[in-house]
């Protein structure tokens, strides 16, 4: 196991952010700056031995600082929208930054995404990692109560990118925390991830109408384009003219996860048959937002590779989007006396 650090550049603050690169003897690499938490590759083998990154993203910071699509960010403090940027949370209104459609979208403008945080490096024979750190003022993008998040980023010598994130607040307020890495792990050269095959373990997604806010309605995935209980490719039905896709213009909705907490088996499982490529997606959230990168129009990624619509796609363990205005899906409340803690893990492994 190894880490490396460099510099990545430099803010217009002045501050310097850092990439670390963590490798184990596997084959895999991933790096991971501390502007934002951001996942900037993560490379690994097919079964015939060739590496790959499996990830969207930027060659250079000063890309990410202009970046628009949260590629491979911390987002937060709530990832997702929150309608009218507007809760109540103890009899008391809250108004939060408005940044996407006259809604709060991954935290607002100057969200977790787009913070320095402090960082820790640790390792051993069997794992090493990173852990960033960072305090959330309260009053910050409108949230309240000063929050005191972590995230660990850590590689085993298993082919598995672990993310544990814990925080704590001196307020009540409201948290949701996740990853927002667009991944396509088939051939660098390989424009979309149409042809790919994803398998959900959900039963029911979120219904979502204008403007991507949930209306309440927690739907059964039988008989519509979000069945994914069965290994299924995504190109199949992207156009679909059922609404909730017509709108998104492809795939962006929270799946209800059948056994969200256990870790014990993949709450997703993403495969390419041309480099044999598979990823799991293990997870204790309730929730997970399939997003096909709809929104992508064509920025310039990493070794001049273009990014438009389908290039990639995230797989965000979360809550569900709105959660403080709908009582009925899982609380993203946190008290003072609590800790918020959840942890997913991306694990890749290749047919050979
Ligand atoms: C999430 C949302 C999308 C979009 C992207 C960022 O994945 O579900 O609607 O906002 O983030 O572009």
């Amino acid at each position: 196991m190894k880490i490396v650090n460099k510099p990545f550049g430099l803010l217009p603050s002045g501050k310097t952010a850092y990439l670390h690169t963590i490798s184990n003897s596997n084959g895999m690499e991933v790096s991971i700056t501390n502007y934002g938490g951001i996942v900037t590759s993560i490379n690994v083998p097919d079964g015939k031995g060739k590496t790959y990154d499996a990830v969207l993203g930027f060659d250079t910071l000063d890309e990410y600082l202009t970046d628009i699509s949260y590629f491979g960010c911390i987002a937060g403090r709530y990832a997702n929208r929150i309608a009218n940027g507007h809760f109540t949370l103890n009899k008391k209104e809250y108004k939060l930054t408005i940044n996407s459609a006259g809604h709060h979208l991954h935290g607002g403008v100057l969200g977790l995404s787009r913070q320095i945080w402090e960082t820790e490096k640790f390792e051993n024979n069997d794992e090493a990692g990173i852990k960033l750190s960072y305090v959330s003022k309260a009053g910050e993008e409108g949230y309240p109560g000063n929050l005191s998040v972590t995230v660990c980023y850590v590689l085993g010598q298993e082919n598995a990118l672990s993310i544990h994130y814990v925080a704590e607040t001196d307020k009540a307020t409201i948290i949701n925390l996740t990853n927002h890495s667009y991944f396509n792990i088939g051939n660098p050269e390989t424009t979309d991830i149409l042809g790919q095959t994803l398998q959900i373990n959900a039963d029911s997604f979120v219904v979502a109408g204008k403007d991507l806010i949930p209306t309440g309605e927690i739907r059964k995935v039988d008989g519509t384009p979000f069945d994914f209980r069965k290994p299924d490719i995504i190109g199949k039905r992207i156009n679909d003219p059922y609404e909730q896709i017509a709108t998104a213009g492809g795939y962006d909705a929270t799946f209800v996860l059948n056994s969200p907490g256990t870790l014990k088996g993949p709450s997703a499982v993403l495969c390419d048959d041309e480099t044999g490529r598979m990823m799991e997606v293990y997870t204790t959230e309730p929730g997970l937002q399939f997003y096909t990168g709809n929104f992508l129009k064509g920025a310039k990624g990493k070794v001049g590779r273009i990014y438009s619509k389908y290039s990639g796609l995230c797989l965000e363990a979360q809550h569900f989007p709105d959660s403080p205005n709908h009582p009925n899906f899982p609380s993203t409340i946190l008290l003072p006396d609590q800790q918020y803690s959840q942890t997913t893990i991306y694990k890749f492994s290749a047919a050979k």
